[in-house]
């Protein structure tokens, strides 16, 4: 009998796995032997980039968080586009995306030191974490083991990154396609503490928001007001807001304040006060008491989020360079 239940253990196991999307093979240390380095590398790049340029704090978190949507966290979206295919990066919601350039730096670094060895994905998860810590927000360890994909389409970008004008039910339904919940939902929308967004991402919102109102009546007036001096038309391309205004390069709580008082700067963000369990959570963290907590949420969910549909063992390959296959 127990022979038995050893014997089926692993199969449990395995049929386990493959029932969730966030379930994977990924360890810490999982370079240990080949690049033990690894995330001293990065870390070493990481501060040089951010000492330089400490607004690409943002533009590299949501890189992940773009990646890992689309495909798992496989890497796709650095690919470039190739003759008849267009690629994720070149998607229209991923057209501001930044730090293509950050991220080849940091691989170029590692394949110096350990050529053929770390993955694109894995080198994309651990820049985000440091650009969190480096922006004065929390460390969490990072389970290492991706592998790069060889596939990145335009068309499912589009399809399936949340749009700025999700309510909570098309956004839970996003998530959880991801294997994520509204809890992660609210928890990772907190990453707008960090960096700017161009005019075209709110503007309707200001001047062409549906038949009955030309201003979204859930915005804060007053703010509405502000906004409408920087983003001039719903042509505006240019001009960026910050979107949590005064501390948009620090990783803080000052996110749920904006949020909780009608400030928050796309329908997605504002949409955390239409539903319970995410109004509360706003407003718990907005107090200010509960910094720690976000934290540690915040972690938790990245965890989650860089678990999305990986690809281990014999999937996918190690990319020599993140923009095209090898
Ligand atoms: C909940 C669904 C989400 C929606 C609808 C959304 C939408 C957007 C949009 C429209 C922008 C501005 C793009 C621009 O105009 O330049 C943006 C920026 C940003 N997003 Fe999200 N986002 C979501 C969730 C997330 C998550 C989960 C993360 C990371 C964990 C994230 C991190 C960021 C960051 C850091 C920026 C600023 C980038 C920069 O400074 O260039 N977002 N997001």
């Amino acid at each position: 009998m127990k022979s038995c239940i050893v014997l089926l253990l692993p199969v449990a196991l395995l049929l386990l796995a493959g029932s969730s999307p966030v379930v994977a093979q990924l360890v810490e240390g999982y370079y240990s032997k080949t690049c033990p380095n690894v995330e001293a590398i990065v870390r070493d790049e990481m501060e040089k980039i951010i000492a330089a340029a400490p607004s690409l704090a943002g533009p590299l978190l949501r890189l992940h968080f773009h990646d890992c949507f689309v495909r798992g966290c496989d890497a796709s979206v650095l690919l470039n586009s190739t003759e008849g295919s267009l690629a994720e990066k070149d998607a229209k919601p991923n057209k501001s995306l930044r730090g293509f350039g950050s991220v080849e730096r940091v691989k170029a670094k590692l394949e110096a030191g350990c050529p053929n060895t770390v993955s694109c994905a894995d080198v994309l998860t651990i820049m985000a974490r440091d650009a969190v810590v480096l922006a004065k927000g929390p460390f969490w360890p990072v389970a290492l083991g991706r592998r790069d994909g060889t596939v990145s389409s335009a068309t499912e970008a589009a399809d399936q990154l949340p749009p700025a004008s999700g309510d909570i039910p098309q956004l839970t339904k996003i998530f959880a396609s991801k294997g994520l919940d509204l809890k992660d939902l609210v928890v990772l929308s907190g990453a707008h503490t960090l960096g700017t967004a161009h005019c075209p991402s709110y503007a309707d919102r200001l001047y062409n928001f549906s038949s009955s109102y030309t201003t979204d009546p859930t915005l804060d007036s007053e703010y509405a007001e502000k906004l409408r001096t920087r983003c001039k038309s719903v042509d505006d391309k240019a001009m960026l807001s910050e979107m949590d205004p005064g501390s948009y390069k620090t990783f803080d709580t000052s996110y749920y304040r904006h949020v909780a008082k009608r400030r928050g700067l796309f329908q997605s963000d504002a949409s955390l006060l239409t539903d319970d369990t995410t109004r509360d959570y706003v407003q718990r963290i907005a107090t200010g008491k509960f910094d720690d907590e976000f934290f540690g949420d915040f972690s938790e969910s990245m965890i989650k989020m860089g678990n999305v549909a990986v690809l281990t063992g014999a999937k996918g390959e190690i990319r020599k360079k993140c923009s095209i296959v090898n």
